[in-house]
């Protein structure tokens, strides 16, 4: 069994923005990586026995009193270095260099000037176009070091040290901006570090299905299958580990999307022969939600529900030993890494709290996947296109787009508004390109007339955005004729629905979700 792990690169976090999409490429190289804290100590270092460090880039100068440092002994390990950004400075000044802040911020487009054709520039042309974004810069150059390139604004921007054991960068070659960043990640792995490249979806899927077999043996493992990329990930995974020993849970809330049932009773019960407990608890959360208005009470009492229903289920099927996440590698950096105070603005975390109070032990076998990596590693399992690239959703479902009461009525007439929706996207192959598209039943009725007939009825309002991690995201400038369709389709399709309107609002300030 090929173990991955066996070549690793660690990034050491000094807080840029860019630190996990330096881990994206590199796994997608082919090599496995993982992010510490800067300050992270000399053992946990060595224990991991690295191929190479990364130190990454970050918002500080390197001469602020509370400027972020690793341990300078990392430099005396032997192991190959690549400080990109405040990591390069960093190392100028640890080893007696100077660092100044510039005048002029540099930011955007450099075209690169080899100097010396070192192995982290192996195929790298002169005039090649760079990603550049700091403030300060490299003044005086560290004794043992040399320039390897520089631009028009970095006299300094590619260094590497006399015995060729550290580099640095002053641009991102993380970015894609970056023409041939990829190609310089590439070098310093295979030629610097000497790599072999271990790290693939085969190689993850098959180590997780020995890691799980030996984890759990012969205990039994529940899971809650959403229909979601993430749960269902986990249960093809363990499945193809463990089979009929998996147990999978799936609550239908009555809040799900149209047909969204069906499809998933249709896919893990019918096609993969999954053990799958079918719970139909909507009249339940529909009781529960009556006449509840507040989006935060929504949220909790459908997570509370949630977790009643899903511990009896548990409890039914007898012996469980695991209980199985789809915790991914983002939560696992948040919970080590240093990050600053945010505030709640919404809570999306539903099922807290769960592991905990059923007293079982978790397997997550996602803990070292990115998002993207999962939907890979999902589509090496065999698992549809359909479900693989599906739009997040939430936990709380259409209970917070129904603004205000969530009655069958409201629910039915969302529903059917949203399908058509989902459908007139897909159609026009915009499913791909947006991050979410849905609609929203607002609490609002307009004057219609339809036919001769004065109406009454609902509006509803479309949502369409494209993000990248829904931190941030911009509203879709969809084509007018897709919006036209759309809208004469709600109007004529759904009963009780006389007026579409769409959102015309970016996050921030607005949140993606109305509720
Ligand atoms: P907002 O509305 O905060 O949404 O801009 C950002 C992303 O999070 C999703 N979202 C939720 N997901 N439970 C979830 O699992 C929730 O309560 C919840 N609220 C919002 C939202 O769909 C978007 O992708």
């Amino acid at each position: 069994m090929l173990d991955y792990h066996r070549e690793i690169i660690l990034i050491l976090d000094f807080g840029s923005q860019y630190t996990q999409l330096i881990a994206r490429k590199i796994r997608e190289l082919g090599v496995y990586c993982e992010i510490l804290p800067f300050n992270v100590g000399l053992d946990e270092i060595t224990s991991r026995n690295p191929k190479g460090i990364v130190l990454s880039g970050g918002p500080k100068s390197v001469n602020e009193v509370d400027a972020p440092v690793c341990d300078p002994a990392i430099f005396h390990l032997g192991i190959p270095i690549l400080g990109i950004c405040y990591g390069l400075q960093l190392t100028v000044k640890l080893f007696g260099g100077r660092v100044e802040k510039s005048v002029k911020r540099e930011y955007g487009m450099a075209h690169l000037a080899v100097e010396e054709k070192a192995l982290l520039l192996d195929g790298i042309q002169d005039g090649n176009v760079v990603w550049m974004s700091h403030q300060d810069k490299v003044l005086k150059m560290p004794d043992g070091f040399k320039t390897i390139a520089h631009s028009d604004n970095s006299p300094h921007a590619a260094i590497k040290s006399l015995d060729g054991g550290i580099y640095g960068v002053q641009f991102h070659p993380e970015v894609h901006h970056t023409q041939k960043g990829k190609k310089i990640l590439r070098n310093f792995l295979y030629k610097i570090c000497k790599t072999k490249g271990f790290f693939s979806p085969k190689s993850f899927v098959d180590l997780a299905t020995e890691k799980i077999k030996e984890q759990v043996g012969g205990g039994k493992v529940v899971c809650a299958l959403s229909g979601g990329v993430d749960s269902s990930v986990v249960a093809t995974l363990i499945h193809r580990a463990i089979g009929k020993n998996l147990h999978c849970v799936f609550v239908n809330n009555g809040v799900l999307r149209k047909n969204e049932a069906e499809e998933v009773l249709d896919l893990f019960k019918d096609r993969l022969h999954m053990n799958l407990k079918y719970v139909d608890a909507e009249d339940m959360f529909l009781a529960v939600l009556k006449g509840v208005k507040d989006p935060e009470r929504k949220r909790k009492i459908i997570g509370r529900t949630f977790i009643k229903i899903f511990e009896a289920e548990a409890k039914n099927i007898g012996d469980v030993r695991y209980l199985a996440q789809g915790t991914l590698y983002p939560d696992v950096i948040e919970s080590t890494s240093f990050k600053g105070p945010s505030a709640t603005i919404k809570s999306h975390h539903n099922v807290g709290g769960l592991p905990r109070r059923m007293k079982l032990t978790l397997l997550e076998p996602l803990r070292e996947l990115f998002k993207d990596e999962v939907r890979i590693v999902g589509k090496e399992l065999g698992l549809p296109d359909n479900l693989v690239y599906r739009q997040p959703f939430p936990g709380p479902g259409l209970a917070i787009r129904i603004i205000g009461d969530v009655t069958r009525e409201r629910l039915h007439i969302l529903k059917e508004a949203d399908s058509i929706i989902r459908d007139e996207i897909e159609r026009n192959n915009r499913f791909r390109h947006v991050w979410q598209s849905f609609a929203i039943l607002i609490p609002v009725k307009t004057v219609g007339v339809m036919g001769d007939e004065r109406t009454y009825a609902n509006v509803i309002t479309l949502r369409v955005v494209e993000s990248k991690d829904g931190m941030t995201a911009d509203w879709t400038k969809l084509p007018y004729a897709i919006l036209d369709k759309v809208s004469r389709r709600i109007i004529n399709e759904v009963p009780g629905v006389n007026r579409v309107v769409y959102d015309i609002s970016s996050k921030p300030p607005s949140t993606i979700e109305w509720e």
